[in-house]
C-alpha cells in the first residue's frame, strides 16, 4: 500500500472565501507575533474546517524607465461558517475557480491548461520545533500553498489520542529509544491540551510549484525540500495522485498510514502555521514609492488603509519635501484627486514644481488682503465658537487665566466680523483682553481678516514664506485650513501641510488640523502632515493625536531627540531607531496599517532635477 492511497472524495467543497490582508511578522516584537498566532489559533477553533490558500503572482513592476521583478502574494481564507471576525478579511468569490486546469498527468507532475508544468509537494511529520510563521519561508518559491485544518470531534480526539498513547507506551516496555520516549511525551502533552480548551485538527499542507521546463520544476523542488528538511519536516511528491492534490482534494483515508501525532496537530501548535505574512507593501492601484529592504517595490495606496492620514517625519534635508512632491506627482497620475497645500517655504509654488504637480501656486504677500475672517467662519459654521475662541487665544498668546472670559465673550458675541468683536471688547472695556487682541485690528494681522476671501477652487497651493513672521504664518495657515474645510466636504481632496512644526506651540491649531483630518476621513480626503522636530509635536496631546492616529507614517532620517517619539508613537525597536539616525536622503521606514518596512524612496532623474531644492534658496 502506497503512502497516499487516496480514496477519492469527489464531493465539491463549498467554502465561503475571504481575502486576508497580510502583515509583516518576522519584524514584529515577540508579543505582537504571539497576538497574531493566538488570533490564528482562535480562528481555527471557531470553525469546523478551515482552508487557507496562498497564491504568488510573479510579475514585473515598471515605473517610467525602470523595470523591477515583483512577487505579489495573495492570501485567502475559506470556511463553511460565516464571517470569522478575525484579521482583516474581505468577502470574495471562490479564488480557486480561475486556476488553470489539468490537461495531462505524469506520475509525478502534471501539465496545466496555461501550458506550464506543475508539481505538488506534500508535507507531513510536523516536528515539535516548527517556528511560528514557518510557511513564510516558502513564499518566495512556491506558486501556491494550500493548507487545510479539519477539527476532530473532541470525544473522538481523546479516544484516538489515548489509543495512540497506549500503543506508544507499550513500546516503551520493550526497547526504549529517545525516539519512542519523545513520541510518548508528545502524546501525553497532546492529551492534556486536548482535554482543555484546545482542539485537535487533521492538517494538510500542499505546496504547488510551477515551471515552464522540467529543469525549473526540479530546481524549485530542490529548494522547497531543503527548506522543509531544515525544519525537520518530511516532504515528498506523491506519485499518481498529482491531479487530485493539485485540485486540493483531501481525504482522511489518504493519510491513514501515518501515525496520529504526525498528521494531527493541536490548536496551540497550529499557531505556527500562521500564514498571513508579507514583508512587502504592494497595494492594489497604488503609487510606486521606491524599494523595500528586500528590494521589492513599495507600492502604496493611501486608500488601502483604514484612514487616509499620512505623516512624514524627518530632520531637515532628510527628504521629506522630495518624498511629498514625488508622491503627489505619482498620485495625480494614478487617480483623480484635488490637491491643496500649505507651503511655508515656497517650495511647491515654484513654477517648475507647481507645473509638474499641476497645481495653481498662490503666493501670499505681506499687505495682501486675504479675507480670512475668523468670526465669519464661525457664522458660516466652519468652526464652532468655542474652538474659535481657543484658536484666537492661542494665536494671540492670551494667558490661561483670561481664556474663560474670552471664551464667554466670544461665544455670546453678536459680531459678524472679527473687527466687530474687537469693538465689542472695547465697549465692554475689556482692557486685559485687548492688550493681546488689539493686534487683530492693525497690520499685518488686519490684512489677514480684511477683504473678500481668496479663491480656493481647483488645485491650489499657498506659498506663505514671504510672511516672514512665524506667528503670522501660523495665523494665515490655520485660517486657510479652515477655509479649505469647505472643499473637504466635496470629497476626494488632499491637503498637505509642510513644515508643520511651526504649529507645535499652538495646541488649538493642532487641534484644528486634527479635526480637519478627522472630518475629511468620511469623504475620502487625504491629509498629509510633514514635519521636522516630531518631539515638539508629540509634546502636546493634540500633536500626539496627529502622529499616533495617522494610518501611515513615513519616517526618514531622525535626530536622537526623536527617539522617544519613535519608540512610543511607532513602537520602533532600538535597531530601527539606529537605522533612522544614520539614514541617507529618502531612506527610512514606512509604517502603513499593519505593515512596517524599510524603504528607500526612489526618484527618477527628471523628478530629481525638477524637485530638488537648490542651495541658493
Ligand atoms: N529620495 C531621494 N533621492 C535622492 N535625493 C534626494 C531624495 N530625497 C531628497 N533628496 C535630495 O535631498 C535634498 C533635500 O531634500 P528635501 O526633501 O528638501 O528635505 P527636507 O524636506 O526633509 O528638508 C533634495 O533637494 C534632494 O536633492
Ligand atoms: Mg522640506
Amino acid at each position: 500500500m502506497g503512502l497516499f492511497n487516496l480514496k477519492m472524495n469527489n464531493k465539491v467543497e463549498t467554502y465561503k472565501w475571504y481575502e486576508v490582508e497580510p502583515s509583516p511578522f518576522q519584524l514584529l516584537a515577540q508579543e505582537d507575533q504571539d497576538r497574531l498566532t493566538n488570533n490564528f489559533t482562535q480562528l481555527l477553533n471557531s470553525v469546523n474546517e478551515a482552508a487557507i490558500y496562498v497564491k504568488n503572482v510573479f510579475d514585473f513592476y515598471e515605473y517610467e524607465d525602470s523595470r523591477y521583478p515583483v512577487i505579489i502574494t495573495k492570501f485567502y481564507f475559506g470556511a463553511k461558517e460565516n464571517t470569522p471576525g478575525f484579521f482583516n478579511m474581505k468577502d470574495i468569490t471562490d479564488p480557486l475557480k480561475d486556476r488553470p486546469t489539468v490537461t495531462y498527468e505524469y506520475p509525478d507532475k502534471i501539465v496545466l491548461s496555461d501550458g506550464s508544468l506543475a508539481k505538488v509537494l506534500v508535507t507531513y511529520n510536523y516536528s515539535d520545533y516548527l517556528p511560528d510563521g514557518f510557511l513564510f519561508e516558502y513564499y518566495g518559491i512556491a506558486d501556491e500553498i494550500f493548507v487545510k485544518f479539519k477539527q476532530v470531534d473532541q470525544y473522538k480526539a481523546m479516544k484516538m489520542l489515548s489509543a495512540a498513547r497506549l500503543r506508544a507506551e507499550s513500546l516503551l516496555g520493550n526497547r526504549v529509544t529517545p525516539e519512542t520516549e519523545r513520541k510518548v511525551q508528545k502524546l501525553r502533552d497532546l492529551s492534556t491540551i486536548i482535554g482543555g480548551s484546545a482542539r485537535l485538527f487533521e492538517v494538510y499542507l500542499y505546496i504547488v510549484i510551477k515551471g515552464k521546463t522540467n529543469g525549473e520544476l526540479l530546481e524549485k523542488e530542490k529548494r522547497i525540500k531543503e527548506i522543509a528538511n531544515a525544519r525537520l519536516l518530511s516532504i515528498e511528491v506523491p506519485k499518481y495522485i498529482q491531479r487530485e492534490l493539485y485540485e486540493f482534494k483531501t481525504s482522511v483515508s489518504a493519510f491513514t498510514s501515518f501515525s496520529i501525532e504526525k498528521n494531527f496537530i493541536d490548536s496551540i501548535s497550529a499557531g505556527a502555521f500562521y500564514p498571513f505574512i508579507s514583508e512587502d507593501l504592494i497595494d492594489e492601484n497604488g503609487v510606486f514609492l521606491g524599494i523595500s529592504g528586500s528590494n521589492s517595490p513599495v507600492i502604496f495606496n493611501p486608500y488601502s488603509r483604514n484612514n487616509y492620514n499620512i505623516v512624514i517625519l524627518g530632520e531637515t534635508g532628510s527628504g521629506k519635501s522630495m518624498t511629498t512632491k514625488v508622491f503627489l506627482r505619482r498620485l495625480r497620475k494614478k487617480m483623480n484627486i484635488e490637491i491643496n497645500g500649505i507651503d511655508p517655504e515656497n517650495e511647491y509654488v515654484k513654477d517648475v514644481v507647481a507645473k509638474e504637480l499641476n497645481v495653481t501656486p498662490v503666493l501670499i504677500k505681506p499687505g495682501q488682503k486675504l479675507g480670512l475672517d475668523l468670526m465669519k467662519f464661525v457664522r458660516e459654521g466652519f468652526i464652532d465658537a468655542t474652538d474659535a475662541a481657543e484658536l484666537i487665544a492661542d494665536l494671540y498668546y492670551v494667558p490661561q487665566e483670561l481664556r474663560p472670559r474670552l471664551r464667554r465673550l466670544f461665544v455670546s458675541s453678536d459680531a459678524d466680523t472679527i473687527f466687530q468683536f474687537i469693538d465689542e471688547l472695547k465697549e465692554n472695556k475689556a482692557e486685559d483682553l485687548l492688550k493681546y487682541l488689539d493686534a487683530v485690528e492693525s497690520p499685518p494681522d488686519s490684512y489677514v481678516y480684511d477683504g473678500i476671501p481668496i479663491d480656493i477652487s481647483g488645485n491650489i497651493v499657498f506659498g506663505i514664506k514671504e510672511l516672514r513672521n512665524q506667528r503670522l504664518k501660523v495665523v494665515v495657515s490655520s485660517l486657510l485650513t479652515l477655509l479649505l474645510q469647505k472643499k473637504i466636504l466635496s470629497g476626494r481632496q488632499l491637503l498637505f501641510v509642510d513644515e508643520a512644526w511651526i504649529f507645535s506651540e499652538y495646541p488649538a491649531v493642532l487641534n484644528l488640523l486634527q479635526e480637519v483630518a478627522r472630518r475629511g476621513r468620511k469623504y475620502g480626503d487625504i491629509f498629509m502632515y510633514i514635519t521636522q522636530r516630531p518631539w515638539d509635536v508629540y509634546n502636546t496631546p493634540e500633536g500626539r493625536t496627529i502622529l499616533e492616529q495617522a494610518a501611515t507614517a513615513i519616517l526618514l532620517r531622525q535626530r536622537a531627540a526623536a527617539t522617544e517619539v519613535l519608540q512610543k508613537a511607532y513602537n520602533l525597536s532600538q535597531a530601527e531607531i539606529d537605522y533612522l539616525l544614520s539614514a541617507n536622503q529618502g531612506q527610512g521606514i514606512i509604517r502603513a496599517g499593519n505593515y512596517k518596512l524599510t524603504l528607500q524612496i526612489l526618484v527618477t532623474q527628471e523628478e530629481l532635477e525638477k524637485f530638488s531644492t537648490s542651495p541658493a534658496i
